[in-house]
């Protein structure tokens, strides 16, 4: 019998995948199972970017190991800066401001295993996206969960943390727009935010991988627009969610060059970078998809508002998220998050997500992902007023 590793056997057990083994079974028992569970496009990568990765993977040059291994080529780092800077305002230098990933969620380990010791407190929102903290555990972190709440716009209250906490406090991880919430920062906030953590000596994570998925344009915000930021945060993107592109394990990390050069010692260390010919097709991303990502904010838009309508018509209602593609729903009265998705699932055959899988105060809310096409939205609604009819 093999003995897992103490930091293995610590770990809750991975949300996602547990969503995919319910899908899987009821495709295995024969059921039509609609999933609004998971926030992964069903439209295709454009094809412009796909055209790109085959063109340059024919080149031999691409198959040896990737240029500049674990920090990623230059010229991706340079597409990088060019993108910041046009779509947020922030201007990046490519040597050491910029690191390419393998998506955010490598770049989450790679920030714990740089940077925080066994025993310093990792701050985590509750609800949050489970991966901060499970990489927090496996980095023999504490974790300290902060509430948010919709009193407060789904925002944090920083000045809350017990001050006997912040002495301990090494990263305070944050994700606007807000999986699962759909709430955005403001600049207000992050300014006061940014003071706080600097008089604290706290170093900001911001997990930003929909920071183009934001429906009122003024509120689009990167952290590292805020004079001060820099130095000590650092911003974790991806191509993922914003040219259907989640498969391709592309991403960045981008911020403090002492940060940026610990996470790069790190990965330099268990990685050896991401395959030339996908960061060359992230450029052509880069530099040629602001247009789609319109079309795929404008669909996202409209998907939010026929959901939230219809929903509403259930006698559901929620305010509009500002941002990502997910809706966060009171479940209706007399269940809990899990009783009504477990209804869901047993009665309609449609997966969505209790809020709790996010953190005790999810308690209350479920999740819904609008990542699958209208038709397929449409017909998992229809379900899910069925059941609430029969009630
Ligand atoms: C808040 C948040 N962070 C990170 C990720 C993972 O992103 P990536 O595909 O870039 O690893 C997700 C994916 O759902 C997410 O919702």
């Amino acid at each position: 019998m093999v003995n897992f590793a103490d930091r293995l056997k610590q770990l809750p057990p991975y949300l996602f995948m547990q969503l995919r083994d319910k899908i899987r079974q009821a495709e295995a028992d024969g059921k039509d199972l609609i999933s609004l569970a998971i926030g992964d496009p069903a439209e295709p990568t454009p094809a412009y970017i796909v055209e790109t990765l085959r063109s340059v993977a024919l080149d031999p040059v691409n198959h040896q190991y990737p240029t500049d291994e674990h920090k990623g080529m230059l010229v991706f780092r340079q597409a990088v800066a060019r993108w910041y800077d046009r779509r947020h305002g922030v201007s990046l230098r490519p040597e050491n401001e910029i690191l390419a990933l393998s998506g955010v969620k490598e770049g989450i380990h790679h920030f714990m295993m740089a940077l925080v010791n066994p025993g310093d407190i990792v701050l985590v929102t509750d609800p949050g996206y489970p991966a901060y903290r499970a990489n927090a555990l496996m980095a023999g972190a504490e974790v300290f969960e902060v509430p948010l709440l919709a009193a407060n716009g789904f925002l944090p209250v920083f000045d809350d943390i017990p001050e006997d906490v912040c002495r301990k406090t090494k990263a305070f991880f944050l994700n606007y727009p807000n999986n699962p919430t759909g709430a955005c920062a403001n600049e207000l906030f992050y300014t006061r935010l940014v003071a706080w953590a600097r008089e604290r000596n706290i170093l900001l994570v911001v997990d930003n991988p929909y920071s183009e998925f934001v429906f009122n344009k003024d509120r689009k915000l990167s952290l590292l627009q805020v004079p001060g930021a820099r130095e000590i945060s650092v911003e974790l993107n991806s191509l993922s969610k914003t040219y259907n592109m989640t498969g391709w394990r592309i991403g960045m990390a981008v911020g403090g060059s002492e940060i940026i050069s610990a996470m790069c010692k790190f990965k330099e260390n268990v990685a050896s970078g991401v395959f030339n010919a996908i960061q060359l097709a992230a450029v052509a991303a880069m530099d040629q998809g602001d247009q789609d990502i319109e079309i795929i904010l404008a669909r996202y838009c409209k998907r939010r508002d026929q959901a939230l309508k219809t929903f509403a018509g259930m006698g559901i209602t929620a305010k509009p998220g500002e941002g990502t593609f997910y809706l966060w729903l009171p479940v209706p009265h007399g269940y809990s998050s899990l009783e009504f998705t477990e209804k869901l699932l047993l009665e309609a055959s449609v997966l969505v997500t209790p809020g709790t899988a996010y953190g005790p105060h999810g308690e209350g809310y479920f999740r819904v992902s609008l990542t699958v096409p209208e038709a397929l939205l449409a017909a998992a609604l229809d379900r899910i007023g069925n059941v609430l009819k029969r009630r």
